[in-house]
């Protein structure tokens, strides 16, 4: 046990040094079970986070889009308005009401009906960018970019090549440096967007061997003739902006690092914060290729792993990009919260409509604790709010983890290998139904049972919440608050699960009960 506290207060020094991170998982399909390309992660945001499928649209002509930050961001900016494309595709995404400021609703990515996956994770840049960047910056931010390769993009590459357009043309608003995984079934592309208003950017191909976690985001070498290397791109002045800085020369002998000439530099802060240093993105990788073949279920497996999911987790997400796959059959796993304390629940992109438990509702969003609420949501926020209620199991369960968490995380596997099991089923129905025309019956039936499966996740983590409020109050376990302060300071310690955990074990080796 002392070697346990001990290390969970090293643990919990090095955690602190981020704030709000952020992290992904890329599997290539040649490490799957099943020989997709696997994308899972989650946002970590303090504020309220929910689903929402955007439809596809036909845009006029003149139709514009509003971008950028304002004058609250963490670096003020201002929006500005840039051109519509004629076609939007259709994708799902876990928005949210805040990040340092950024406007709402804010998005990290999520999967489009082209099979095309996106992850938005933080990746610090050297505090130098941060200081040239224009005031007020301007140009789209990074849940812009996302949801415009959403938007726009038939794969993995053209995504890539959408945010380079978009950076070319527009600019970018930033809050320090940011990365986003962009996959399909083929591959994966990391994009390294800098802070500095010099349009720097520089991007890394992902293979069908490659295994990436983004804990932060991060590119190393990188060729400085990356224009004749298919597995790189990058802004114009990517190698040339650095040389011209004295970051770096080809004299010096040392090869072209992304992450040393362009992050952060030792003794260096960002808004963005510094590199989560306990359970390195290295760390991640190798306890993930451990797995291989990977299935849905080991990727969900590691987002979960309460050594990075905790309350600063926005949701978990986990998807699987085949070939040939209808654009309603794309399905993607959400936990409506922190995955440690919430189920999976399967999303098709054919699905109509979102329960109103899963919609957004006021529970931290800006400006609840000073308004009244607004009649048009009365009905909205009447719903029970699933993540409070998971919130609400997330704290209860952590105040005693080696208790509550093996109980917890085995009903939560036991109800995803349920649904993994019908899923099959329910599948092979909804194809049929297409391949006889009925794309409408289709989409009902898989609209009725992710509802459901969301009604039967509500109705356990009620459950859970009753069992765990009854036993924890009737077993003296109960212990008012000794302070008077309710929040902690962005760099304070979140609640998490890790007391009794072993960093070097895999968790799945404690939580065998
Ligand atoms: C897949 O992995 C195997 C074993 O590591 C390797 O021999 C093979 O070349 C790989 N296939 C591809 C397409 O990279
Ligand atoms: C866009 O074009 C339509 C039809 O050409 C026109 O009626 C409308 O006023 C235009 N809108 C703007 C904002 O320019
Ligand atoms: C090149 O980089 C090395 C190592 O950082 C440095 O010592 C040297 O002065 C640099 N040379 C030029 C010409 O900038
Ligand atoms: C990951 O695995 C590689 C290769 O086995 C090893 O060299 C490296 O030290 C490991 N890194 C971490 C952080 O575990
Ligand atoms: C399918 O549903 C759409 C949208 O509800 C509706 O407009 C359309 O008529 C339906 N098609 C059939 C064949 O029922």
């Amino acid at each position: 046990m002392a070697r346990y506290t001990t290390i969970l207060s090293t643990v919990i020094a090095l955690c602190s040094v981020s704030a709000n991170a952020s992290y992904s998982f890329y599997v290539g399909s040649n490490l799957t079970a099943s020989g997709a390309v696997l994308v899972g992660g989650t946002g970590e945001e303090v504020s309220s986070h929910w689903l929402k499928i955007y439809p596809a649209a036909d845009h006029a002509m003149n139709e514009t889009i509003t971008v950028g930050v304002t004058s609250a961001a963490v670096v003020p900016g201002e929006l500005s308005t840039i051109p519509q494309v004629q076609h939007t595709f259709r994708y799902i995404s876990m928005d949210y009401s805040d990040y340092l400021g950024f406007p709402p609703p804010i998005s990290n990515g999520g999967v489009n009906e082209k099979g095309v996956a996106v992850r938005d994770v933080w990746a610090p840049g050297r505090a130098e960018l941060l200081d040239m960047t224009p005031k007020p910056q301007r140009g789209p931010s990074y849940s812009d970019l996302a949801r415009l390769v959403m938007e726009r993009a038939s794969s993995a590459q053209e995504g890539v090549e959408v945010i380079a357009g978009l950076i070319d043309k527009y600019g970018y608003s930033d809050y320090g440096g940011n990365t986003h995984l962009i996959a399909d079934k083929d591959e994966g592309w990391i994009v390294w967007e800098f802070a500095g208003g010099k349009g720097l950017w520089a991007a890394e191909r992902l293979g069908p061997n490659d295994v990436r976690v983004s804990f932060p985001g991060y590119i190393h070498e990188f060729p400085t003739n990356f224009k004749q290397d298919p597995n790189f791109m990058g802004s114009e002045n990517i190698v040339s902006f650095a040389v011209q800085q004295g970051w770096w020369n080809s004299s010096s002998g040392e090869p072209f690092n992304i992450k040393k000439v362009y992050g952060l530099q030792p003794g260096q802060e960002t808004p963005a914060g510094g590199d989560a240093e306990f359970m390195s993105p290295q760390r991640l990788e190798n306890l993930t290729i451990q797995m291989a073949p990977v299935s849905e279920k080991d990727l969900i497996d590691r987002v979960r792993d309460p050594r990075i999911s905790n309350d600063e987790a926005g949701y978990g997400q986990v998807v699987s990009l085949h070939a040939d796959t209808d654009p309603d059959m794309y399905r993607i796993w959400i936990a409506p919260t922190s995955s440690v304390a919430a189920p999976f629940i399967p999303w098709w992109l054919g699905a109509e409509s979102i329960p109103p438990e899963l919609g957004e509702h006021r529970y931290l969003t800006k400006d609840s604790e000073s308004t009244f609420l607004n009649q048009d949501y009365q009905l909205q926020e009447a719903s029970l709010f699933a993540g409070r209620l998971y919130k609400r199991v997330l704290y209860y369960m952590c105040s005693a983890p080696r208790k509550y968490l093996p109980l917890v995380k085995k009903a939560f596997i036991e109800f995803e290998d349920q649904s993994r099991e019908d899923i099959e089923w329910i599948e092979k129905a909804a194809n049929l139904m297409m391949s006889n025309g009925e794309r409408n019956a289709s989409r009902s039936l898989l609209t009725h049972y992710s509802h459901t499966r969301a009604a039967q996740a509500i109705d356990m983590g009620k459950s859970m919440v009753n069992a765990l409020d009854s036993y924890i109050k009737l077993s003296g376990q109960w212990r008012d608050p000794k302070g008077t302060q309710i929040n902690i300071s962005p760099n304070g310690e979140p609640v998490n699960c890790l007391v009794g955990i072993d960093p070097e074990e895999p968790p799945s080796e404690q939580s065998k009960n």
